[in-house]
C-alpha cells in the first residue's frame, strides 16, 4: 500500500449472525480494534444494523451496509434505501458485490445506479469488480473490469467519484480458500487504477482506495498489503471470526513488530 492512502480492513458479514451473536462480534471488534494506521469498517446485515450502531458508538469502527435499493423510497417491497441506511448509522454502504452480479441478476446498469443512489444520501460507496474463474481461463479478465469500472463510473462526476472505495474481488477467490496471490492481485488493482486515471485523471486514480477480496486470512493479509496498490481487505468468512479478523485488521503493526500466528 501506498501511505498517502488511509487503508481500510472492512468485514462483509453476509446473511449470517442472529443479534445476539452480532452484538458479541461487534463489542469484540470494539475492544480489540486499538489505535492502528487502517480505518475498519463492518457490513452487517440489515437486521443487525441498529444493535450494532449502538455498540460502535463513540469508537472508531465504522458501520456500513451490505446493499440498497436505488429508490429514495416507495413502494418497493422488501427492499432498503440509502436514506434508511445512512440514518441506521452506516458510513458505508457495498454495492455490486459478485454474490448481487451473480446470485440476483445485478447488471452493470444496476450497480450503475445504486451508486449514484448511496452517493446521493450521503453514504460512501465500496463497489466491488472482479473476473469469475471462466474470464480469467479465457484471459477475459481486463475485460470484465473494464466493462464493471466503466459501467459503474460512466457519468459520475469526479468529486462524487472521488468517495469511492473499490474492491477488487475475484470471483474464483470468494469463500473457496483459494487466494489470489499478492502479484496476481497487485497486477489487478494497478490495472484497475489505471482505468480509474483514463476516467478521471492522475490526481484521481493514486488517491483511489482499492481492497482486495477473496478469502483473505490471518495468513495471507501482510503478504497482500506489502503490493504497492493493494489500499486493505474485504474480508467475508474470516470477518465472523474475532481473532482472525482483529489480526487481520492489525496487519501492519504485528508484522512490523515481527509477530506471527502460527
Ligand atoms: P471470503 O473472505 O469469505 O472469501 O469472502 C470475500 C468477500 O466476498 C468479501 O466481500
Amino acid at each position: 500500500m501506498n501511505p498517502k492512502r488511509i487503508p481500510l480492513i472492512a468485514g462483509n458479514w453476509k446473511m449470517h449472525l442472529g443479534l445476539a451473536d452480532a452484538a458479541k462480534l461487534a463489542r469484540e471488534i470494539r475492544e480489540g480494534v486499538g489505535a492502528g494506521d487502517a480505518e475498519v469498517a463492518l457490513l452487517v446485515p440489515f437486521t443487525a444494523l441498529a444493535v450494532v450502531a449502538e455498540i460502535l458508538k463513540g469508537s472508531p469502527v465504522k458501520l456500513g451496509a451490505q446493499n440498497l435499493h436505488w429508490e429514495p423510497q416507495g413502494a418497493f417491497t422488501g427492499e432498503i434505501s440509502a436514506f434508511q441506511l445512512a440514518d441506521a448509522g452506516c458510513r458505508y454502504a457495498i454495492v455490486g458485490h459478485s454474490e448481487r452480479r451473480r446470485l440476483f441478476g445485478e447488471t452493470s446498469a444496476i450497480v450503475a445506479k445504486k451508486l449514484a443512489a448511496a452517493l446521493a444520501a450521503g453514504l460512501l460507496p465500496i463497489l466491488c469488480v472482479g473476473e469469475t474463474l471462466e474470464e480469467r481461463e479465457s484471459q477475459k479478465t481486463w475485460g470484465a473490469l473494464t466493462e464493471q469500472f466503466r459501467a459503474a463510473l460512466t457519468g459520475l462526476p469526479p468529486v462524487e467519484a472521488a468517495k469511492i472505495t473499490l474492491a477488487y474481488e475475484p470471483v474464483w477467490a470468494i469463500g473457496t480458500g483459494k487466494t489470489a496471490s499478492p502479484a496476481q492481485a497487485e497486477e489487478a488493482h494497478a490495472f484497475i487504477r489505471k482505468l480509474a486515471s483514463q476516467a478521471h485523471g492522475e490526481g484521481f486514480a493514486s488517491a483511489l482506495r482499492i481492497l482486495y477480496g477473496g478469502s483473505v486470512k490471518a495468513e495471507n493479509i501482510d503478504a497482500l498489503m506489502a503490493q504497492p496498490d493493494v489500499d486493505g481487505a474485504l474480508v467475508g468468512g474470516e470477518s465472523l471470526k474475532p481473532i482472525s479478523f482483529l489480526r487481520i485488521i492489525h496487519y501492519k503493526t504485528l508484522a512490523a513488530a515481527g509477530t506471527r500466528r502460527p
